[in-house]
């Protein structure tokens, strides 16, 4: 199916009132900006686009998908936005993840992934005191920090999804949202 039908037939429903919104996800910066405009003949916004993003996936960023996004008033729901739980300091080379999951096959769970992140973890374990908070949350405002974005965390028990929830109505210093990019470089590419 084109984009040019696929746009069409979901501009439809959204005028015969089936459904309000329309949202697309893994589309990158260009297949983004040609449905913002097929969309905009029928003056319907593209209002999401669903991306892997986290301090750890910032490949949006280079690939221009954050600035599109900003540029056409694009909401980005950043999927994976702990990493799997690595940006929760959870998993350490002390303590691994459980080796019967699907955690085992991601080199980022191996021991020199582990080691990698480490100086990332420091900070965020360092922010979280100075915040009252914890590294969950201080993961997901620095999300909530780049704008137009707005993190979609998995939980797997009610106190997950309560943490989870404490990273919105507070706010990180500038200096520190920058601090945390620039310790996050690495995962630009
Ligand atoms: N559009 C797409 O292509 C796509 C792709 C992937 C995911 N998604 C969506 O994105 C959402 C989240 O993805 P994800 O599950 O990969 O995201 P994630 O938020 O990066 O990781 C979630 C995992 O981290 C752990 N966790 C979450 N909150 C925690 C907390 N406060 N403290 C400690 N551990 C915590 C839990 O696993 P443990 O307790 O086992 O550590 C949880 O299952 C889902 O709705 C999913 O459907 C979309």
């Amino acid at each position: 199916m084109t984009q040019e039908t696929l746009m069409n037939a979901l501009a439809d429903e959204v005028e015969r009132g089936r459904i309000k919104t329309i949202g697309v996800s893994n589309y990158s910066a260009d297949e983004m900006r040609q449905a913002h405009q097929i969309l905009a003949r029928r003056n319907i916004p593209l209002a999401v686009n669903q991306v892997r993003y986290s301090l750890l996936s910032r490949q949006i960023e280079s690939q221009g998908i954050l600035a599109t996004a900003q540029e056409l008033g694009i909401t980005l729901l950043a999927y994976s936005p702990l990493a799997q739980g690595l940006l929760t300091g959870k998993y350490t080379t002390a303590n691994p993840p459980q080796p019967d999951g699907a955690r085992r096959f991601d080199p980022r769970f191996s021991a020199q992934g582990l080691a990698k992140i480490r100086p990332l973890l420091d900070q965020l374990q360092h922010l979280a005191e100075k915040y009252s908070k914890t590294p969950a949350q201080i993961s997901l405002n620095w999300l909530l920090a780049q704008g137009n974005v707005i993190p979609i965390p998995g939980a797997k028990n009610a106190n997950q999804a309560r943490q989870n929830a404490g990273a919105m109505g507070w706010s990180l210093a500038p200096d520190d949202v920058n601090l945390l990019s620039d310790l996050s470089r690495p995962w630009l590419s």
